[in-house]
């Protein structure tokens, strides 16, 4: 996913939640997987743009987060385990049209693209329903209908399915894995879930510990959670 990663320290408060970590991704989906407090999400966000290395180099998509983050941001998508950090507007497809803020689309266009996203992610009949009524499942669709609207290049998503019953949790990992000629970063603690992808990175303690086939890491990852 035109990720590079080299010698990175992330210090943040009194914690090197990051160290030395270097890694090399172009594999279309990868997944991330590790204990809590490992530094899965420091990592996502640090790719995101989100929060700023202490020390060495890092790539994303070509651009560096520290010093290109609008840039990065354009062509990127953060989603979270909990949705309601990322609906701002009151209905449904004012919450889509809001991610679309400055793009430069005319009224048509910009209708013509919520509406094409929201038939996409089964919420049509839902366009004109208040955003905050509605269901968990609902409201990540809603996440990921402004996530996709403006057709990112990389999404990274950490821990999305986390607050998800199992249907709704495959509903959405099966639109993050249809191929829309996007790249995924997946934070989960779904094993299943980490397999459906290209590559997997296991993080301990800050530090990437393995990263290649997923069935490969996965297994790792086992062996070390029966140590
Ligand atoms: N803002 C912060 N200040 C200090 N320590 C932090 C901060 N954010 C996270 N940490 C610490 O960094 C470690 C890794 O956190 P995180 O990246 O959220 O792990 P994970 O997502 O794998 O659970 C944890 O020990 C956490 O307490
Ligand atoms: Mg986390």
């Amino acid at each position: 996913m035109s990720i590079q990663l080299s010698g990175v320290r992330v210090r943040l408060g009194e914690n090197d939640v990051l160290r030395n970590v270097s890694l090399d991704l172009d594999a279309r989906t990868g997944a991330v997987i590790g204990e809590n407090g490992s530094g899965k999400s420091t990592f996502a966000r640090l790719l995101g743009g989100l929060i700023s290395r202490t020390e060495g180099t890092v790539r994303v998509l070509g651009l560096d987060p520290g010093t290109q983050a609008r840039q990065l941001r354009r062509r990127t998508a953060f989603l979270f385990s909990n949705p309601d950090a990322q609906i701002v507007m009151p209905t449904v497809a004012e919450d889509v049209a809001f991610s679309l803020r400055g793009s430069g689309f005319g009224p048509d266009e910009l209708k013509d693209r919520v509406n094409t996203t929201l038939n996409r992610f089964g919420l049509a009949a839902l366009a004109e329903h208040s955003s905050h009524d509605l269901s968990g499942g609902q409201k990540q669709l809603l996440a990921l209908s402004g996530s996709f609207v403006r057709c990112p290049e990389l999404v990274i998503a950490d821990e999305p399915t986390a607050f998800l019953d199992a249907r709704n949790a495959r509903h959405v990992a099966d639109h993050l894995f249809r191929d829309t000629g996007h790249r995924l970063v997946l934070v989960t603690h779904d094993l299943t879930l980490a397999q459906r992808c290209d590559t997997a990175v296991l993080f301990a303690d800050g530090r990437i510990r393995t990263v290649g086939a997923p069935g490969t890491v996965v297994a790792e990852y086992e062996r070390m959670l029966e140590c």
